[in-house]
């Protein structure tokens, strides 16, 4: 979202009559905040935030609490992950790759009282072995990589709750409103 409008920005900004160099300085200012975003977008998911009435299946699913600790992969704006800590959790965390989106979810996260981490980068990169529950909303080419790749490290009575997408093979644990619980 963040990343298509600061591509108008800078459409509308080069077809004004400017100094090249200062162009060529809008065009990589341009590139290092929108190409991670465009990446995780193509290859994971644009940012839509989970629907509000998701929550009841988000959180009946998870059973969030004391001794949880939890990650969002790709957690958009924040507003999710930041629900999940007002439940008590040792630990939550988001990670989120598109620059302008971590920006605004950090934003948010001033204004907001809990102990969410907003960290920003690719969660294909990160250690998740040190949480017993992931939540996500991705698309499906995801939930096959995250089926193929992730699944087979997480240690066992891992619980993972997907939005929407299923993994391709495993048969969830629970499925409420479309949101699946998978447990290793
Ligand atoms: C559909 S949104 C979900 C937002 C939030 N989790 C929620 O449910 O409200 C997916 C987010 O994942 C991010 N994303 C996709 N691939 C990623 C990656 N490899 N690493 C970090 N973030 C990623 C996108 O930028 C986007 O903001």
């Amino acid at each position: 979202m963040f990343e298509v409008l600061l591509t108008l920005i800078l459409a509308v900004s080069v077809s004004f009559d400017l100094n090249i160099w200062l162009k060529v300085a809008i065009f990589c200012v341009w590139a290092i905040l929108v190409l991670p975003g465009m990446y995780a977008m193509i290859f994971g998911a644009p940012y839509v935030r989970s629907l509000k009435r998701k929550d009841f299946a988000i959180f009946e699913l998870g059973n969030f609490g004391e001794g949880d600790r939890v990650v969002d992969l790709g957690c958009g704006d924040g507003v999710l992950i930041g629900r999940i800590a007002k439940k008590g959790v040792s630990l939550a965390v988001g990670y989120e790759m598109s620059i302008p989106t971590f920006l605004f979810a950090k934003w948010l996260s001033f204004f907001r009282k809990g102990k969410a981490e907003i960290k920003y980068g690719n969660f294909w990169k990160k250690d998740l072995m040190k949480f017993n529950k992931i939540f996500c909303f991705l698309f499906d080419r995801s939930m096959e990589k995250f089926e193929r790749e992730v699944w087979p490290t997480l240690k066992k009575g891992t619980i993972v709750i997907s939005n929407e997408f299923k993994m391709p093979t495993l048969k969830p644990k629970k499925v409420v409103d479309r949101v699946y619980l998978y447990e290793k």
